[in-house]
This record gives structure tokens, C-alpha cells and sequence, in this order.
């Protein structure tokens, strides 16, 4: 049986990787797609997701909405020293890639939440569109099977020591999210940032098909990179999905940190000192590296 799928997203070179993955793998049955602002301004990651849908010819299949320009609170600092102006840099994907929905993002994931009863929500950038979803319609919580997220860290940030870039982007939104009561993944630099596409298969990437060009292009124009490789960190939400077995967890208490220095910070309650024992989060914290590698080119080799 396919899983069900959204994807709240801000491409983003390692989203649009993540698309790719959930657009191409038989076991995913990828309903919508909603944007947010993140690693550009939201109308840049809406135009990014539907030059990826239009690069699949699945303009048809898949609706793209537009979500939230800004964080709740937060003023909007974007990523595109990382990224590229555009948000997708290093690959030409032409000017005619269609519009998006005319539904907003929330009455988007609204309505395809509502209409399914086991939805896995997978945001890739930060949870702004989900806290307003929350707020204003609280009954599709229900309705969502798990959330698996890329953001947070309980190891050390990308941001500042603690804080990683999509909480730390919108950390009121992502305290609403935590706060919800749904199921909760973590999938956090503690394991993204060894989830590399090293230099060696960037380079097998480049010759293999269309679809290797075109992720060759953008992961070689993409600024997080190390001598080890390029962290593919949102692609891990589709491999934790497949693979799951390829991750360890832990079952822990998160805590997000909305003001002062430790803003965008995540907390976790590692000896259940605070919370009575209660957890909110499966915290992924080590990958099968090797295994993540070779699943990435093993799904790209299937693909046009
Ligand atoms: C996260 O920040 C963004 O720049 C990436 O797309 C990823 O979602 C990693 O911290
Ligand atoms: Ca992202």
C-alpha cells in the first residue's frame, strides 16, 4: 500500500531533492505540495515546487499552493547565501512551469487532510503553514497519521550553537507544532548533516539521466558543503519514510526556545526530568550513512 503524503516546503536545493524522491517513488502517494518562506521568499519556493512537479510532467497530479511570506512573529531572514538568489540555482528548468493553486496553503492542506484519514505531513522547511493550519482549523489534527520534520537538533545548531535554520526561522510555529499533540518525527541536523552526497556520487549523479543532471546542477551550485559532501538534510524525511530501519530514535520531550539568545533552540528533556515522562517527539539521532548514499542513486537511476 502507498503512503499518503504533503509536503510543506521551501525549495530550496535539498527540498527540491526531497521532492524529487516523493514525486518518484512508488511507495508515495504525494498529494500536495504547499510552500513556504524559508530559504527564499515564498514566491520564489512556489515557483521552485512547480518547476519540479513541471521537470515530472505531474502538473496535473500534483497541486502546489502558496503558504505564509513571513514567520508569525519573527522578522523573515532567508538562506539564499546557501541556496542561491532564486532559491534553486545551478540548473535551467525554462520559464514555463504553470501557477499554483488559487486556494492558499491552509485551506489547501485543509481540505486535503480532511479528505483522508491517514495523511503523513512532511515539512522540509519551517512550520509556519502548519501553526496557521492548527490555529484556525484544530480538527484536522486527527486526521494526520505522523508528522515527520526536518528542522531542530538536540546535538548543536546551524544557526547559532543550538539552533537550526527552520526552527530557528519560524521557533513560534514550530512551538505550536510540538505543542499539537499529533505524532511527531524528528529528523534533525543530528542526523542530516551526515546524510552527505559525496563528491563521489555527485559525480556518478552527473552522467546517469535527465534527472541526475538536473540534481548534479543545483547540488553542485549548493553552498552547504564540506570537504565530506553536501548534507542532503530534507531528503531524509523521504528515507526515514522508506527506510526507517536505516534510523536510530529516541522517544523525548522537545522543548522550543522562543525569545532571547537561545532563540530557535530545541530542548530536549534527555532524562525525563521535566515532563513527567511524557514525550512528544521521536527524535532520530544516527543514520546508516552508506545506505542513505546508495538509496539516493539507486531512486535516481529509476527515474527519467
Ligand atoms: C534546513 O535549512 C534549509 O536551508 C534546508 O533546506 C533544510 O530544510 C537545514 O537546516
Ligand atoms: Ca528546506
Amino acid at each position: 500500500m502507498t503512503m499518503k503524503i504533503i509536503m510543506d516546503t521551501d525549495p530550496g536545493i535539498d527540498d527540491a531533492a526531497a521532492l524529487t524522491m516523493a514525486i518518484n517513488d512508488p511507495e508515495i502517494d504525494l498529494k500536495l505540495i504547499t510552500a513556504v518562506a524559508g530559504n527564499v521568499t515564498v514566491d520564489k519556493t512556489t515557483a521552485n515546487a512547480l518547476k519540479i512537479v513541471h521537470f515530472f510532467g505531474k502538473d496535473q497530479e500534483i497541486p502546489v499552493a502558496a503558504g505564509a511570506k513571513e514567520p508569525l512573529i519573527k522578522p523573515f531572514e532567508d538562506a539564499a547565501r546557501i541556496h542561491g538568489a532564486s532559491g534553486m540555482e545551478g540548473y535551467d528548468f525554462g520559464d514555463d512551469y504553470g501557477e499554483p493553486i488559487a486556494k492558499s496553503a491552509v485551506e489547501a492542506l485543509h481540505d486535503a487532510i480532511m479528505a483522508e484519514d491517514e495523511v503523513i505531513l512532511v515539512p522540509t522547511g519551517s512550520y509556519t503553514n502548519i501553526a496557521l493550519l492548527f490555529k484556525q482549523y484544530p480538527e484536522v489534527k486527527s486526521h494526520i497519521k505522523e508528522i515527520v520534520a526536518m528542522g531542530g537538533s538536540i546535538s548543536g545548531g546551524n544557526m547559532t550553537s543550538i539552533a537550526e535554520f527552520n526552527v530557528f526561522t519560524d521557533p513560534d510555529a514550530a512551538e505550536i507544532m510540538y505543542k499539537s499533540g499529533v505524532p511527531i518525527v524528528t529528523v534533525g541536523l543530528d542526523v542530516t548533516l551526515k546524510a552527505l552526497i559525496t563528491p563521489d556520487t555527485l559525480n556518478q549523479l552527473k552522467d546517469m539521466n535527465e534527472t541526475g543532471k538536473m540534481l548534479y546542477g543545483l547540488i553542485n551550485n549548493y553552498n552547504d558543503v564540506t570537504e565530506a559532501g553536501h548534507p542532503m538534510h530534507d531528503v531524509n524525511t523521504i528515507f526515514y519514510l522508506l527506510h526507517p530501519e536505516a534510523y536510530q530514535t529516541k522517544d523525548l520531550w522537545v522543548d522550543i526556545q522562543t525569545s532571547g539568545p537561545a532563540i530557535g533552540g530545541m530542548v530536549a528533556d534527555i532524562r525525563g526530568a521535566y515532563h513527567d515522562g511524557k514525550t512528544n517527539a521521536k527524535v532520530c539521532v544516527d543514520i546508516d550513512a552508506a545506505a542513505f548514499n546508495q538509496w539516493f542513486l539507486d531512486e535516481v537511476s529509476h527515474m527519467k
